[in-house]
């Protein structure tokens, strides 16, 4: 498994370092969550094809160091999707000029039985995974409807990251549940609404999912 991970990664990090000519060449990709886990990864993958970056999160120094090792046109933006989720797009297009990827992967799971639990740790489920995405992905619509018209590609895209417990629920995930598939509810509707005009809509539904950083240390993230 290391052994087919660290090939997997050496050519990752080969292709963003080489510039290689990549499909996303001349586009720009917002991936919220991007100082760790799969948006710290996805963000690389993305860079990998060509894609310029605005990696979204609080931990600064985990975005500048991911800036850092793309290899493409990049721009960190500290910021919290919950309170922020406007001034970070806003951002993103001011810096890096036009958007054509939306990658809604910022989330929080928080897993415990329903009866006595911290509701504060429910509210911020609710905030980050369902609020944070919903303010993210309103401010980027209109970017994105503009940045098809001018797209070699002739598309523009929004990536929601979900889980497979927004299909499954289980005990203990009650509430993380509820959010998730929240998301995937919100996702059809808006592919009804964007896919004729060219904005793709997909949702991913992941199980356990280890990053990078997981799969070659010891971290958990
Ligand atoms: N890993 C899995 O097994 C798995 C399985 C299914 C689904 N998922 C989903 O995949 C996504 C990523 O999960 P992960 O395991 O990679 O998690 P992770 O390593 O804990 O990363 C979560 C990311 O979300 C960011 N974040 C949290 N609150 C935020 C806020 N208020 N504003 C901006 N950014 C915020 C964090 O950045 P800062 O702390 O720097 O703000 C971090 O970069 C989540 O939506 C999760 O529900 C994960």
């Amino acid at each position: 498994m290391r052994a087919v991970g660290a090939e997997i990664d050496g050519l990752t990090r080969l292709y963003a370092r080489e510039r290689m000519p990549g499909k996303l060449e001349g586009t720009v990709a917002l991936v919220t969550g991007a100082s760790s886990g799969i948006g710290h990864d996805t963000a690389i993958a993305l860079a990998a094809q060509g894609a310029a970056i605005a990696a979204v999160g609080r931990r600064k120094d985990r975005l500048d160091e991911l800036i850092g090792e793309v290899g493409t046109k990049g721009v960190a933006i500290e910021g919290d999707v919950v309170r922020q989720g406007a001034e970070i797009v806003e951002r993103a297009v001011g810096e890096l000029g036009r958007l054509d990827i939306l990658v809604n992967n910022a989330g929080v799971m928080l897993l415990g039985p329903i009866e006595d639990a911290p509701v504060e740790e429910w509210r911020r489920m609710l905030e980050v995974n369902v609020s944070g995405l919903l303010e993210v992905t309103h401010a980027a619509i209109p970017h994105l409807l503009k940045a098809v018209e001018s797209s070699p590609r002739k598309v523009a895209d929004i990536v929601n990251v979900s889980s497979v417990a927004g299909r499954i629920s289980r005990e203990g995930s009650g509430v993380y549940s509820l959010t998730k598939s929240g998301v995937g509810a919100f996702s059809e509707s808006l592919r009804q609404e964007l896919t004729t005009r060219y904005v793709r809509v997909s949702l991913i539904e992941p199980g356990v999912t280890l990053s990078r950083r997981a799969l070659f240390s010891n971290h958990s993230r």
